[in-house]
């Protein structure tokens, strides 16, 4: 796979998945916007990228800001060849239990978000003639799991977004497809496991998930994302490829 003279934006690249991706594009060649809503982390990454790498702030709930990005980028480096709609996040809760505000904010980022940044990518990946865009769903889209379900309905609608923009969008060359991890184990899980008052049981029960008895790393996740960004995989449009080491089939 190559990527020399391509531009690449990747949203939440500043951690696991986001981050593993962004190097990954950087060392096939790409020019990629390391872009984030931590700082420090965005700029962290595009360091370790490279010289083809900048660092962009953002919250891809934010409008404005997401204009910003794509107008940086394409000043930048003169064009936008794909877009990785990666950054979100999961909350626990059932729906009494979630608070209304808590809701609204997940799905603004994780599925608003997804919008927003492909709403304003998409004039300049069709002036290519050859764009694409990878999503990051869940396994849970389709499997559905207890206690996180507004987490759930989010990546559902990633899932559903990315066909509906698979369709709307082939005539203009826009590829678009989406990977739907399972476990994996990103610094947010880390975390997880750290704080607990048992790790070794959490980190057990994560483990436990798949059939093969681990979770995922954020590299064999970000090497899917970047094929599906790649001509190797040019004939792949309105897929969500599941890669969550057999969790969804047991
Ligand atoms: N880790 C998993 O097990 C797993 C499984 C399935 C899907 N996913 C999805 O993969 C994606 C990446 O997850 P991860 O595990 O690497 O998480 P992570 O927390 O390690 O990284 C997420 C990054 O997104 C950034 N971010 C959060 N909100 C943002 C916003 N509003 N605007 C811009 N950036 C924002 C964070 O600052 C962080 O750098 C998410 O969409 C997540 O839902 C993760």
């Amino acid at each position: 796979m190559n990527f020399k003279d391509q531009t690449v934006i990747v949203t939440g690249a500043g951690s696991g998945i986001g981050r593993a991706a962004a190097l990954r594009f950087a060392e096939l060649g790409a020019n990629v916007a390391v872009a984030d809503n931590n700082e420090s982390a965005a700029a962290a990454v595009a360091e370790e990228a490279g010289h083809s790498a900048i660092p962009v702030v953002v919250d891809v709930s934010d409008s404005g800001m997401v204009q910003k990005m794509v107008t940086v980028v394409v000043d930048t480096f003169g064009n936008l060849d794909v877009l990785c709609n990666n950054a979100g996040f999961g909350a626990p809760g059932n729906v009494p239990e979630i608070e209304e505000d808590d809701w609204d904010r997940l799905m603004a980022v994780n599925l608003k978000g997804v919008y927003l940044c492909s709403k304003y990518a998409i004039p300049e990946l069709a002036k290519t003639g050859d764009g694409r865009i990878v999503n990051t769903s869940s396994y849970t889209a389709s499997v559905g799991i207890r206690d996180r379900a507004a987490y759930v309905a989010s990546k559902g609608g990633v899932s559903a977004l990315t066909r509906a923009m698979a369709l709307d969008h082939v005539d203009q060359g826009i590829r678009v497809n989406a990977v739907a991890p399972g476990t994996v184990n990103s610094p947010y899980f880390d975390k997880m496991i750290k704080e607990s008052d048992e790790p070794g049981t959490l980190l057990n029960e994560l483990n436990s998930r798949s059939p093969m008895r681990r979770m995922g790393d954020p590299n064999e996740i970000a090497e899917a994302i970047v094929w599906l960004a790649a001509k190797e995989s040019s004939f792949v449009t309105g897929s969500v490829l599941t890669i969550d080491g057999g969790t969804s089939i047991w």
